[in-house]
């Protein structure tokens, strides 16, 4: 594994500003879904970090579930419209209060895909917590509910987002300089 310091373009957000930003989160949900005792549902495995910090953010009882997805794309850092679940749910959502956690929403596609799954169980509501969101990137029209932060449109990695699946575990989010990166294979 490369030293990450070897790309790091910058810190775009760091361990403080997140963690403030998570709280405030939890806490507008906490309000939002006072008396509804919500199901999160974390994307695998990217949002892993992000459902950790927000749930003990979460003041009222809720529960919790985790779904994986892939989605293939033309190269590993683009994704299309090919989403497969790898990984299902145990809870069944029907008539509940569900919230999904992701790290991030680049063109949409996985997450539409995700959406038009869990609707066919007709849950009471489903609505989206996504801590970053590359919006310009959209391809595709997503309704967010909550969200951490709009970022540029950079590569980031580190608090749940991977590069070829390292640096998950870093407390902050950095952007990779594109010029300095060699993948590792
Ligand atoms: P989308 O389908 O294009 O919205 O892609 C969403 C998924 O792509 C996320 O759940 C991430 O796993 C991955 N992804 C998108 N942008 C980045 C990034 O900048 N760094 C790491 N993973 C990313
Ligand atoms: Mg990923």
């Amino acid at each position: 594994m490369q030293d990450y310091h070897e790309f790091l373009q910058e810190i775009l957000i760091d361990e403080t500003t997140l963690q403030r930003r998570i709280s405030e989160l939890g806490a507008q949900i906490s309000q939002d879904y006072a008396g509804k005792n919500p199901l999160l549902i974390c994307i695998l495995r990217g949002g892993v970090l992000f459902l950790t910090d927000l749930m003990r953010q979460i003041s009222i009882p809720h529960t919790i579930d985790f779904m994986a997805v892939s989605s293939y794309g033309v190269g590993a850092r683009e994704s299309t419209g090919h989403v497969r679940i790898n990984f299902d749910l145990k809870t069944d959502i029907y008539n509940r209060d569900v919230l999904i956690v992701e790290d991030i929403i680049d063109s949409g596609y996985t997450l539409k895909t995700v959406l038009e799954i869990l609707e066919t169980r007709h849950p009471k509501t489903l609505s989206i917590c996504t801590l970053l969101d590359k919006a310009e990137r959209r391809k595709v029209e997503i309704p967010i509910h909550y969200y951490g932060f709009v970022i540029p449109d950079k590569f980031v990695f580190g608090y749940g987002l991977d590069i070829d699946e390292n640096y998950r575990s870093l407390p902050f989010i950095a952007a990779v300089d594109p010029a300095r990166y060699q993948p590792t294979e």
